[in-house]
């Protein structure tokens, strides 16, 4: 092999893409980069630094200050300028404004520059709405997930309330074909399946039994190198 493997997993929210890509990353020995989380860090970061008001993005003030923004992964966790953020960018405050954060070109360049850099010297898993049609076009495998929303709905809210937050299933619904509705339809970088991309329905596999038919194709994909 002479450039490092990638494996690109696009697809809407609540999909199973992160638990699909953390479990090629362990059985692979890759590290898994959940793209969408470096999203969510910044529209949390810009939470904080009141440049979300009533719901709406000061996008000047966001993209005068991505220098100042270190993000990184650790264990898994998100990191933004040294504090792990893994838990309050899941919350339903960021998910309802990720997607005005994600339609930003010069936010999506910034990330774009890091996600390509971490594919460069090492094998990854990336998971996300344009890593096989943008990030890496030349991924050494490319999936496209999907899921009816009533089910990926089901999916979010029981992880949300095990995770003791408090919402209800119609939010949940609401936010998810809402956020569906933007990443599709934004003019950067929207949410399409790459022509060279294996299509898979969630809804037809276990967890364990995708993982297992992921992994033949990654082994026919190394073969095939
Ligand atoms: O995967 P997620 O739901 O955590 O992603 C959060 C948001 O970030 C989602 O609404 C769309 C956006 N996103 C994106 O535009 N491009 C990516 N590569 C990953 C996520």
């Amino acid at each position: 092999m002479t450039t490092p493997f990638v494996i690109a997993i696009d697809g809407a929210s609540s999909t199973g893409k992160s638990t699909l890509a953390k479990g090629l990353a362990k059985a692979l020995g890759f590290v898994h980069v959940d793209s969408g989380a470096m999203y969510r860090g910044l529209t949390l970061y810009a939470q904080q630094n009141g440049w979300l008001i009533n719901q709406q993005l000061d996008k000047a003030s966001l993209i005068a200050h991505l220098d100042d923004i270190q993000l990184s992964f650790k264990k898994g966790a998100l990191y933004v300028n040294g504090n792990d953020v893994s838990a309050e960018i899941r919350s339903m405050k960021v998910s309802d404004v990720v997607s005005q954060v994600a339609a930003v070109s010069e936010i999506r360049a910034f990330l774009v520059a890091q996600q390509r850099i971490m594919g460069a010297n090492q094998a990854v898993v990336m998971d996300g709405r344009d890593i096989g049609t943008v990030v890496f076009p030349k991924a050494n495998l490319k999936l496209f997930l999907t899921a009816d929303a009533n089910i990926r709905a089901q999916r979010r809210y029981d992880e949300l309330i095990a995770q003791n937050g408090s919402t209800t299933f119609e939010d949940v619904l609401t936010n998810i074909t809402q956020r569906d509705h933007l990443d599709s339809t934004r003019a950067d970088s929207p949410l399409i399946q790459a022509e060279d991309a294996i299509a898979l329905d969630a809804t037809q596999f276990t967890v364990d039994g995708m993982l297992k038919y992921v992994l033949t194709l990654v082994r026919d994909r190394i073969m095939g190198i």
